[in-house]
């Protein structure tokens, strides 16, 4: 039997994070420069379901008695769990490989995408394949273990891996690019949950609900401003939109001195315009950059203390 294979892209949130969880608009594409990766392969009979994560030096059997306190547990093996119960089958002899390039608690996905490629794996085995729609049902219950309260913008876009202009509780409008869109990534190496700070998001909107309101109004406009400008290939619209969405997730207490610092240096450097994507407090930054200009930015983010940084072109 041929090893069954499946990946996930990473995603980026161009506008609306946050507000997005308060049922305003958002934008996100996927990312496929980084990828999480599964394969399972048979295993002898009776020897169950490993799941074996070289990156960590670790291997885990699915039995239902792992510690759910365990990250990896919740991470790695809740998804097979959820997807085995759904598919209706019992726990089968297989050893299933998962290795990922996207970092952890960092904005970009990781999450959503280690239970993409895990699911899609495991149903191709099973000779199940899911459907996308299946697939993003069950990544949605996924990203609630994780994270509480998420919109499921994370889950969309990367199941489906198109740019999406998502609204929580309707149904995920694709879209398309009129342009391609240069993007570099700066990673502050600092770690943030997501559900840590939309639970201070929502906590903020409970003391002050017209102001916070007021805010998730704004950047909700501004995804519906963008999506225009995106579809209608206007590039130049973009950047100034991408500085006072940052501006508005500050004022939501999501940013951090590192974000604030990076996106400083990428519009010196020359970027239109940047932002925090994703959770935010830590994680990646977005700047929107002419292509000739990447390099230079790339450079300034690390020279500002990015631990990584890299360009990438979506469209
Ligand atoms: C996380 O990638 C995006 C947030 O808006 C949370 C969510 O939408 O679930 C911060």
């Amino acid at each position: 039997m041929q090893p069954a294979r499946a990946h996930a892209p990473g995603k980026l949130i161009l506008f609306g994070e946050h507000a997005v969880v308060h049922h305003r608009p958002a934008i996100a594409v996927p990312l496929p420069a980084v990828q999480a990766r599964a394969e399972a392969i048979p295993a002898e009979f009776g020897a169950g379901l490993t799941v074996h994560i070289p990156d960590a030096n670790r291997t885990l059997r699915v039995t239902g008695e792992l510690d759910r306190e365990d990250p990896l547990y919740n991470a790695l093996i809740y998804p097979l769990e959820l997807a085995l119960d759904a598919l209706n089958e019992a726990i089968p002899d297989l050893e299933i490989t998962i290795r990922s390039n996207i970092p952890v608690a960092s904005g970009l996905g990781s999450g959503a995408a280690l239970a993409t490629a895990l699911i899609r794996a495991l149903a191709l085995a099973l000779g199940h394949p899911l459907s996308n729609d299946a697939l993003n049902t069950l990544v949605y219950k996924v990203e609630k273990r994780h994270h509480g309260n998420p919109s499921g913008i994370d889950n969309t876009v990367i199941v489906y891996e198109r740019p999406v202009y998502f609204v929580r509780g309707s149904p995920p409008a694709p879209f398309t690019l009129g342009a391609p869109l240069t993007l570099v990534v700066g990673d502050t190496g600092v770690n943030s949950p997501t559900h840590l700070a939309v639970a201070d998001v929502a906590r903020l909107y409970e003391r002050e609900p017209d102001r916070i309101a007021s805010i998730f109004d704004r950047i909700g406009e501004i995804a519906c401003q963008a999506r225009a400008a995106i579809e209608g290939g206007n590039i130049a619209a973009l950047g100034p939109l991408m500085d006072e969405n940052h501006a508005l997730l500050r004022d939501l207490t999501v940013s951090s001195p590192e974000l604030d610092a990076l996106c400083a240096a990428a519009r010196a450097a020359g970027a239109s315009g940047a932002k925090l994507s994703g959770g935010g407090r830590g994680g990646n930054m977005i700047a929107l950059v002419a292509p000739e200009a990447a390099p230079a930015v790339a450079e300034a983010l690390r020279a500002a203390g990015a631990t990584a940084s890299f360009a990438t072109t979506i469209g």
